[in-house]
């Protein structure tokens, strides 16, 4: 926490509802529960994901205790502004009261029951609810609990549906360049993470993936856009070899962890068309951008498409537990129907497939996010966060590219905002801007020497403010100009 601001506090002075949020969780201070012992369990017992983890022994260490609406507190009592939303899931904050009720309400009947030959009311319900949601003819909902598993489902589903049509010799994917589904197998071969994930090549299928296009947008205004080679490179792919393909995958919209990559408007009309032309699936993995992080529910309906199937995890329970959902359309549904010799059966499934307590969640989440969506609160702040990015960033020294849409930009640093020039990666500057952060209480994570904004949907005009501001005096910190 910034000094005027904590003494803003400690004297009673400070009034926004930011800062509320900060006075009610620095009062907790003192009740700190251990980090010490917290620090040294995990040093010597936890392997930390996407983490070099030689590199983290030398880091300072922060450990998360409690959350109240967008901000965290660790085990010292110190409060951050949680600015990647708890890795891109959070939409109504932490410690929601009509969350924790509804999770409560649950608890107290059953906290897991499977759906492998059984059902659950709140399952049952969430997938109604969901197949209302999706465009019109997706109505059949597979429940897992990751994004990874919502698209290996997805590419499963679709492999198996082309064998259950008479044409098994259609199995190519084709991916999006930049794509990132996850980290299991067949998530790994459709994306196209770079060194994320070269090293496990070997053991994923083939999969050609088509340029992505270009697009530079912050403060809902597109600044460049091109996306005639991309789409000529799909075509391409599709007119050699679509008889031999399954499926096309994209994230729409937005790449998120290729670094904020968008879309312009009307990409994935055109993809959908060209899909629906050659007779090859589409889908549509929305796991980072559905339930309010573009400021719609889901992207697909505000851009007018119809995947063959929709994949949705991460803000589903908004950050909350574990849950994904695969939904495909009715007509793919049917082709698996028949009696149990006939092996048409989809023979996958998980443990905590549908967990009740996360069904609850998420259908509270639903509930709460409808209206936001609705009346206009979240599209009045992405403009906000559009308005705060132009005015800190769009003529910063080290700031080389904005990119923004909806509750979510990435901002490439670099040695000059003027010259095409990287910082030597060995610098680390991305990861220093970030450790530097918190020392102004805000959580962010880079990704090499980009800084990602991900702010959970909740904040209001003033805690956007903090999140920008704080940024730029980390930034300044890191790169005085
Ligand atoms: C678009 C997209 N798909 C899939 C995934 C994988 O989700 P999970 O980490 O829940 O497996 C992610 C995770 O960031 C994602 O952004």
């Amino acid at each position: 926490m910034s000094e005027p601001l904590a003494t803003a506090i400690e004297d009673g002075t400070a009034r926004s509802p930011a800062t509320d949020h900060v006075s009610r969780l620095a009062s907790e201070r003192g009740k700190s529960i251990g980090g010490a012992r917290t620090h040294a369990y995990d040093r010597n017992h936890v392997w930390h994901p996407f983490t070099q983890m030689q590199e983290s022994f030398d880091l300072p260490a922060l450990a998360i205790v409690s959350g109240r609406g967008g901000w965290l507190t660790d085990t010292e009592g110190r409060v951050y502004l949680d600015g990647n939303a708890s890795l891109w899931t959070n939409v109504h904050g932490h410690n929601d009261p009509d969350l924790n009720a509804a999770l409560q309400r649950q608890l107290a009947r059953v906290a897991h029951s499977t759906m492998l030959g059984l059902t659950h009311p709140v399952g049952a319900e969430l997938a109604a609810e969901l197949a209302l949601l999706a465009p019109a003819d997706l109505g059949r909902v597979f429940f897992s609990d990751n994004g990874s598993n919502a698209v290996e489902i997805a590419l499963k589903l679709s492999f198996q549906y082309w064998q259950l049509v008479g044409r098994p010799e259609k199995t190519g994917v084709i991916g999006l360049a930049g794509g990132y589904h996850g980290d299991t197998f067949g998530a790994m071969a459709a994306g196209d993470s770079g060194f994320f994930h070269d090293r496990f090549r070997p053991w994923c299928f083939p999969a050609a993936h088509f340029p992505a296009p270009h697009c530079d947008e912050w403060g809902g205004r597109v600044r460049a856009a091109e996306a005639s080679g991309s789409l000529h490179a799909l075509r391409t792919l599709l007119e050699k070899g679509a008889k031999q393909t399954a499926c096309v995958i994209l994230e729409p919209s937005v790449q998120g962890a290729a670094g904020m990559r968008l879309q312009p408007p009307g990409f994935v009309r055109e993809v959908a068309r060209l899909c629906h032309t050659h007779g090859v699936h589409l889908i549509l993995d929305e796991v980072f951008v559905a339930f309010g992080r573009l400021g719609s529910m889901l992207v697909c309906t505000e851009e007018g498409v119809t995947p063959d199937f929709l994949c949705l995890a991460k803000g589903l329970t908004a950050g909350y537990l574990p849950l994904a959902a695969t939904i495909a359309r009715e007509e793919i549904f049917s082709a698996f129907l028949g009696s149990y010799e006939s092996r048409r059966a989809f023979f996958h499934g998980h443990t905590f497939t549908g967990n009740p307590s996360a069904a609850a969640v998420a259908l509270e989440n639903i509930r709460k996010l409808r209206p936001l969506v609705a009346n206009g609160i979240l599209r009045t702040r992405i403009a906000c966060f559009g308005r705060l990015l132009d005015e800190m960033f769009a003529a910063h020294p080290h700031v080389r590219q904005i990119r923004q849409r909806g509750l979510t930009a990435a901002l490439d640093l670099a040695p000059s905002r003027d010259r095409d020039e990287a910082f030597p990666m060995s610098q680390r500057v991305g990861l220093q801007v970030c450790l530097r952060a918190r020392e102004h209480g805000l959580l962010l994570r880079p990704l090499g020497d980009s800084l990602l904004l991900v702010p959970p949907l909740c904040l209001d005009e003033d805690e956007l403010g903090e999140l920008v501001h704080r940024t730029t005096r980390a930034l300044a910190d890191v790169l005085p100009v």
